[in-house]
């Protein structure tokens, strides 16, 4: 087995503010004892702050999802090694019993993810999930739960939400079971929401409305929220800080206007070549990242987007790297990093 070469823990810009959930050098490995395994997610660290919206984007792949199921405890015990920290108030979430864990669930942290069909309960009315959700976490009588059910549908933009109460989730749309999705994920005012693709199945025009909708929410509530997407889009509509991930690592953390003007990692670079702009001549050529995903380097070695980067030198694939603190607002972990900045 190869060793372990240590990440120094590195990343999130210094502030003062009280951190809500703190992740440090998470590392999620597929396979089983003694195998070298297949590494999913490698020391991966972040803050959120309360009410702060972050970002996770990266390609398909990338270990966004896997990094939120090991957050949320929802990973299979077997065949998986989760370690690292994942701090929520005075408990470090990775050490909690199944028991324990669901009690933060719903309640403390909720969740939207991507196909509201599979979270929803296809044969329980969509009122019924939601008021099961505020009688299991706060002792409402049957009318008040119901009347409180009613207008967060409202709130979530679902109209006739008392007619709307009694239906069944395949009697909406796809927006408005998104909605009653977000509904459900609402009720009990959690500190901290995560959303996987939330809006990815939806149509666009329906994806920018559910979007505005959630970062309404979110504000309204005082919710923070870590939003996971391979979307740049979203990510620049939507959150205060993002990281980008690539190949289970976050190789680049800034605040999103520094992330937009200044891009440092050659990745985030591609990935804002690779996205039409407004304001860009017409007929200006987007330029795609070349290869695949698939083409990385081992992971003990510095850098795996290497392959698919014009930049790269024999150095990128040796030794070990770190993520380097920029400024304290940005992060990032590069051989060559972007040096001029971007207009
Ligand atoms: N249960 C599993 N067993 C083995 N590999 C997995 C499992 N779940 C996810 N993976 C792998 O982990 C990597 C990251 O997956 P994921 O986090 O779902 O990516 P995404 O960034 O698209 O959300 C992928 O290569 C995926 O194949
Ligand atoms: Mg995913």
């Amino acid at each position: 087995m190869t060793a372990v070469t240590p990440h120094p823990t590195p990343p999130t810009a210094r502030d003062d503010r009280e951190v809500l959930l703190s992740v440090r050098d998470l590392e999620v490995v597929f396979g089983r004892k003694r195998e070298e395994g297949f590494r999913a997610v490698d020391h991966v660290s972040f803050d959120v702050r309360p009410g702060e919206i972050i970002g996770i984007v990266g390609e398909s792949g990338s270990g966004k999802s896997v990094t939120s199921m090991a957050v949320l405890g929802l990973l299979p015990a077997r065949g998986v090694r989760v370690r690292g920290e994942v701090r929520y108030g005075d408990k470090n979430l990775l050490t909690l019993s199944k028991r324990e864990m669901a009690g933060y669930r719903g309640s403390e942290i909720a969740m939207v993810f991507q196909d509201p069909m599979s979270s929803l309960n296809p044969v329980v009315t969509v009122g019924t999930q939601v008021t099961e959700v505020l009688h299991a976490h706060r002792s409402l009588s049957r009318s008040a739960a119901k009347e409180e059910a009613i207008d967060l549908l409202r709130r979530c933009g679902i109209p006739d939400p008392a007619r709307r109460f009694d239906e069944y989730p395949h009697q909406l749309s796809g927006g408005m079971r998104q909605r009653a999705l977000i509904a459900t994920a609402l009720a009990c005012r959690p500190k901290l929401l995560i959303c996987d693709e939330p809006t990815t199945a939806l149509d666009v025009t329906i994806q920018a409305q559910v979007l505005e909708l959630l970062a309404e929410l979110v504000t309204d509530l005082g919710t923070a929220m870590i939003m996971i997407t391979h979307d740049l889009g979203v990510v620049a509509g939507l959150c205060d800080r993002v990281n980008v991930m690539y190949a289970g690592r976050i190789v680049e953390q800034a605040g999103r206007r520094e992330l937009f003007h200044h891009p440092r990692h050659r990745y985030t670079e591609g990935l804002l070549n690779s996205i039409p702009r407004l304001d860009a001549d017409r007929g200006a050529t987007l330029t795609p990242i070349p290869g695949t995903p698939r083409d990385t380097v081992s992971w003990a070695k510095a850098c795996a987007f290497a392959p698919r980067c014009v930049h790269a030198t024999a150095e990128c694939v040796r030794g070990d790297l770190a993520l380097e603190e920029l400024t304290p607002d940005h992060w990032v972990r590069c051989v060559h990093p972007v040096e001029e900045t971007r207009a």
